[in-house]
């Protein structure tokens, strides 16, 4: 008379089970990471003339406005990528002006180590503003403080003002230090925060648009 044997004492049971959940697991990380791959992979010029959005806009991104709208369907803020704007008196960099430009800026970051005290992206610290979203803090624009201080006409030459001189400018109970950077490479970290701030990162960092001086703590 053979014995009645539970399935979950089963050695072959486990063995099956273990060999699908691996399968099924591999299947789903493969395709997760070319759905990542996709979602993430930078768009081209020719996308931000057609008005196509991408989670990562091409960096002539920096040719035009970008601002933020709330999402209801979303549940978060997603950047908007509006008209023609000028960026240091103008709006027809090339592919190759622009992803120069990002590149100085990028590299003057690492060399200045901004993670140190600021955040980018979510990687960093949290010493100082989270720099993410820096290109939309109102404290820079039309209603903010930051043109009549530094004297200049514009966001992005008051970001690079203060960049250059942040010790001159001090906001915040705690100062920036003067890093060295030069005029090159203040433009070109004023186009990297501005291209990093037309990415949608799914609201991340939360609330930074509506709370005036969130990011720029005052
Ligand atoms: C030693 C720490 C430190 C380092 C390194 C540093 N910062 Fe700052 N930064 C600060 C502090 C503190 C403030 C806030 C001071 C203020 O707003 O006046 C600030 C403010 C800013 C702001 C204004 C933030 C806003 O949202 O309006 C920008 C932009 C900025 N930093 C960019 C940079 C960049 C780019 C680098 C790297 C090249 C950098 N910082 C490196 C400490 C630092």
């Amino acid at each position: 008379m053979s014995k009645e044997v539970s399935v979950w004492t089963d050695n072959r049971f486990w063995q099956r089970s273990a060999a699908w959940v691996t399968g099924f697991a591999s299947i789903l990380l493969i395709w997760l990471t070319f759905d990542t791959s996709g979602q993430i992979a930078m768009g081209t010029d020719s996308d931000l003339q057609n008005k196509i959005t991408k989670r990562v806009p091409a960096p002539t991104v920096i040719n035009y406005k970008v601002t933020y709208e709330m999402s209801d369907k979303r549940g978060h803020e997603v950047p908007v990528i509006g008209e023609k704007e000028k960026f240091f008196g103008r709006d027809d960099y090339s592919e190759k002006e622009a992803a120069d430009l990002l590149h100085l800026g990028k590299l003057a970051s690492q060399a200045k180590n901004c993670m140190n005290c600021h955040t980018l992206l979510g990687n960093g610290a949290y010493y100082a503003p989270d720099l993410t979203k820096a290109w939309l803090d109102p404290a820079w624009g039309e209603s903010g403080s930051m043109m009549a201080l530094t004297g200049k006409n514009s966001k992005e030459e008051a970001m690079a003002e203060f960049l250059m001189h942040p010790s001159k400018y001090p906001t915040h109970e705690r100062m920036m230090p003067n890093l060295g950077i030069t005029e090159d490479e203040a433009k070109g970290l004023v186009a990297f925060l501005k291209h990093m701030a037309s990415i949608d990162t799914n609201g991340f960092p939360r609330n930074f648009g509506r709370m005036e001086g969130a990011i720029h703590g005052k």
